[in-house]
């Protein structure tokens, strides 16, 4: 038997559902139950009814199903899948910054530790974070956490001036203009569209900014056949099946390289997968009082 079918015994027989982000690997996103951004995902893990939620993403995107659904077992295929982002921002650190600022709201990118939630007035994605800005008042003094890219973004379209911690994710942030304006010169009938988690100068060049899942829709209905892509390699499995006649060529900074790859997201492997799902491990468990704190601004978001 493949290990996908076995899998989706396992699945079965645990009564499981398996959710997986646009930036695991294709065989992963092709076995999961749901794929999507880090949005979508989060409605997914609070709605479901299944026993158990085996997620294959990151680590605080697993904590984030688990705040939002606590009478489930959350399982990951592998707890050393953290991320650079969240990692950025230690919550010591964090808590002393908002102690200097007692006017600021807090607003954090759903990319944090449950901790640095539980510190937060309210949780945004890449998805939301915008229009969620948007809904404050203009005079509300703001602090966001943690990437300064996103970040410096809403700033930029807004005109607001939000205190920005100083995090940032390695993979998107390496991105260069030089290399999205090799790749115009290469490909000059090409769209650009780029993740906000990119640098100021690459999102001044692209036609459209958004999240995983914004992205795609954009593809999906937009005629242009040829794509310049500012984000994880991932996306790539979902663009290719959705538009096959399309082309998409990936911001890098070396050929030879994988270098936006993100190696954490990567860590999912269905081995790992079909492991966790028998064992009913590794499971993330939190503090009933660090649910309950971190539930608040992430419930704020989901209204929304
Ligand atoms: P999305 O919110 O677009 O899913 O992005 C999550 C992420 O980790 C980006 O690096
Ligand atoms: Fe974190 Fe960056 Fe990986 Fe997204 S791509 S999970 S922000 S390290």
């Amino acid at each position: 038997m493949i290990i996908q079918d076995t899998i989706r015994l396992w699945r079965e027989e645990k009564k499981a559902i398996i959710l997986a982000h646009y930036y695991t690997k294709p065989e992963v996103q092709d076995i999961a139950d749901k794929v999507g951004d880090s949005l979508a995902l989060a409605r997914y893990a609070r709605d479901t009814t299944a026993r158990v939620i085996l997620f294959a993403g990151v680590h605080f995107m697993a904590e984030t199903a688990k705040i939002l659904n606590p009478e489930k077992k959350v399982l990951v295929p592998d707890l050393q899948a953290g991320c650079s982002l969240a990692d950025s921002c230690p919550v010591d650190a964090f808590a002393r910054f908002i102690k200097q600022h007692p006017r600021h709201k807090v607003i954090s990118y759903i990319n944090c530790s449950a901790e640095v939630k539980a510190l937060s007035d309210i949780i945004v994605t890449s998805g939301n974070a915008l229009q969620i800005v948007q809904s404050l008042p203009q005079e509300q003094p703001i602090i966001f956490a943690p990437d300064r890219n996103l970040g410096a973004y809403i700033n930029h379209v807004t005109g607001r001036q939000m205190l920005l911690w100083d995090g940032a994710c390695h993979v998107h942030d390496q991105l260069t203009a030089e290399q999205v304006f090799a790749l115009k010169q290469e490909y000059p009938k090409a769209m650009v569209i780029a993740h906000p988690e990119c640098q100021g100068s690459v999102l001044a060049l692209a036609n459209f900014i958004g999240s995983t899942a914004a992205m795609l829709n954009f593809v999906k209905n937009n005629p242009h056949e040829e794509y310049i892509v500012a984000t994880e390699t991932g996306i790539l499995h979902e663009f290719q099946k959705q538009n096959p006649t399309k082309q998409f060529h990936v911001v890098n900074n070396a050929k030879s390289c994988q270098c936006n790859d993100c190696e954490y997201m990567k860590l999912n492997t269905l081995e790992k997968i079909l492991n966790a799902l028998k064992n009913e491990q590794p499971e993330i468990l939190l503090t009933p009082d660090l649910i309950r704190q971190a539930a608040i601004p992430l419930n704020r978001m989901l209204k929304n």
